[in-house]
């Protein structure tokens, strides 16, 4: 059975492990070195109410996390927020990212937030496939602005108006 809750302080280190895998072995991430657990509480500590962190259990082992996090310290940008997504790679492909994706946006609209924005590597076609699925419309396309595992990579930017 799959729990989905808000993300507690003692779950950072399960969180952490799951992206830093994907750091390593993904370009879901434009991180290219693992996150130390100082860099990850500071992390965790930028998020609050309406920025939430949320994890996916199961037998309670934590097999996903999603977050809103806030787009930009700017004021006029405050109702807009970046979404995060990470399935455990054993997990993927078994609903638990849809499971996910349907709660944080449940939470972002409680939050009262205007629009979400997913920036989603060129490739990651499951990715994009669950943002269409839920509302997200692709709006544009940042032409080779990442390289990672030697290669250019262009970012499509995903947009959800509540
Ligand atoms: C992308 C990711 C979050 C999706 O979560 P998941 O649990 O693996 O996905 P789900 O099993 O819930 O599938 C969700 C949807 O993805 C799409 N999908 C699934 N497999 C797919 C495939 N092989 N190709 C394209 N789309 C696919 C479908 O739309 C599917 O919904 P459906 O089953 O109703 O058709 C997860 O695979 C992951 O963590 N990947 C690595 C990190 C990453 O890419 N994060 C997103 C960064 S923007």
């Amino acid at each position: 059975m799959l729990t989905i809750r808000q993300a507690a302080f003692d779950d950072l280190g399960q969180i952490t492990e799951i992206y830093n895998d994907a750091i390593e072995k993904t370009t879901a991430t434009f991180d290219t070195e693992p996150k130390t657990p100082e860099e990850q509480e500071s992390w965790f500590a930028s998020h609050d109410a309406r920025h939430p962190v949320l994890i996916a259990a199961r037998d309670g082992l934590i097999v996903g996390w999603a977050s809103l996090s806030k787009w930009s310290d700017r004021c006029a940008y405050s109702d807009t927020a970046e979404i995060s997504l990470y399935i455990k790679e054993e997990y993927r492909g078994k609903g638990i990212g849809k499971e996910l994706m349907k709660a944080i946006i449940q939470e972002g609209q409680r939050a009262d937030l205007h629009t979400v924005i997913a920036r989603i590597a060129d490739g990651n076609d499951m990715s994009i496939e669950l943002c269409k699925s839920f509302g997200f419309q692709q709006i544009g396309t940042m032409r080779e602005v990442g390289k990672k595992f030697g290669k250019l990579l262009d970012v499509h930017i995903m947009q959800l108006i509540y």
